[in-house]
């Protein structure tokens, strides 16, 4: 569909309009702008702060062109300064060949934002969403209503938010595990920044691949260490590892498997995956499996879903989708 440079211009105007009907907007950091659920296959704008990150997927050249047109207008439009734009290869396997390039304003290397209590480092040119999930928000805010007095595993960490909210919320120990060791430099800046005022124990940062990770947790596990009460895996469609390549469609058992092991009686695991060919139910059907494989019953089972910014639920949109469920 071809798209004039009026009807963007109105298209973004209402997705702004939606969100601020839902007062979503009053969030620092937002999607402002969801795809297909806005109306434009292939466009989605986030908000971090003052700066935005413009998403658009390779294939879309003639928008491109609409979007530098419209850029003039596009601070007063979010409420923002500075502007990237960040194109993405229709094959998802090359997405990491472009950069995102100033769109407008001036270049913002690094800010911090704020969600909630927290405040995260977000690197606008850097990883493919500046180093913060918005999808993950409502999750966050979760793990810091529930993580009291707990033990707190983070696989596939990132830049540690999904942990560092669990220990904001008085978790007793949290593990971010990640197999990169400058992504984890980065968590521990987002570590430091929330909690050097008032230090405590409790948190430790590992390099290594979540897999082998998992196993020898599982091996001290069976020797008498304390299971964890809170396991969260939340891996890339393809992942690196040291020798062997990593596609989660077939590791998924295995990560399901490792991760309900390490769970203590009445523990949770939160796994998501955005891989198109998983949806729900087949996350659902293949964690009961290994749960009644190990012998562990499953209690409680809900779906993961993004805030409600988040408007375009195919299975395409990359956005958190994952499940949670609690074993006894
Ligand atoms: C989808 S991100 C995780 C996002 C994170 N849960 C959050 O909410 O910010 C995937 C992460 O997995 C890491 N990774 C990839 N392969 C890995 C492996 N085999 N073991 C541990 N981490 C791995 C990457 O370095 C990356 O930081």
């Amino acid at each position: 569909m071809t798209i004039t440079s009026d009807s963007l211009q109105d298209r973004l105007q209402q997705a702004r309009e939606k969100r601020e009907a839902s007062t979503t907007l009053s969030q620092t950091s937002l999607r402002l702008f969801d795809g297909e659920g806005d109306g434009i296959a292939g466009l989605w704008i986030d908000r971090f702060g003052e700066v935005i990150i413009v998403h658009l997927r390779e294939d879309r050249r003639a928008l491109q062109e609409q979007l530098r047109g419209l850029s003039p207008h596009l601070p007063e439009l979010f409420g923002v300064s500075s502007g990237y734009l960040r194109i993405h290869e229709t094959d998802p396997k090359n997405s990491a060949l472009h950069s995102a390039v100033l769109l407008f304003g001036d270049p913002i290397e690094e800010l911090w934002v704020k969600e909630g209590a927290l405040e995260f480092l977000v690197r606008p040119s850097q990883q493919v969403n500046g180093g913060l999930f918005l999808d993950a928000r409502d999750l966050r805010c979760e793990l810091a209503r529930i993580s009291s007095g707990k033990r707190v595993l983070n696989t596939f960490a990132f830049t540690g938010t999904l942990g560092i909210a669990a220990f904001s919320g008085d978790a007793l120990e949290v593990v971010q595990v990640d197999i990169s060791k400058s992504i984890l430099r980065w968590a521990k800046e987002n570590y430091e920044r929330n909690f050097s005022s008032s230090p405590r124990d409790g948190m430790r940062f590992i390099a290594e691949d979540s897999r082998s990770f998992m196993a020898r947790e599982n091996r001290r596990i069976e020797g008498g260490k304390e299971p964890y009460d809170i396991v969260l895996i939340d891996p890339p469609a393809f992942g690196r590892s040291d020798g062997k390549p990593f596609r989660l469609l077939s590791e998924l058992e295995n990560l399901i498997q490792s991760g309900v092991s390490l769970l203590a009686e009445g523990g949770e695991l939160f796994i998501s995956c955005n891989v198109r060919q998983i949806g729900f139910e087949h996350l659902e059907k293949v964690a009961s499996r290994e749960g009644s494989r190990l012998g562990r019953r499953i209690t409680n089972l809900e779906r993961l879903l993004p805030p409600s910014d988040f408007t375009n639920r195919s299975l395409n949109a990359a956005h958190l989708r994952g499940i949670r469920l609690r074993v006894s």
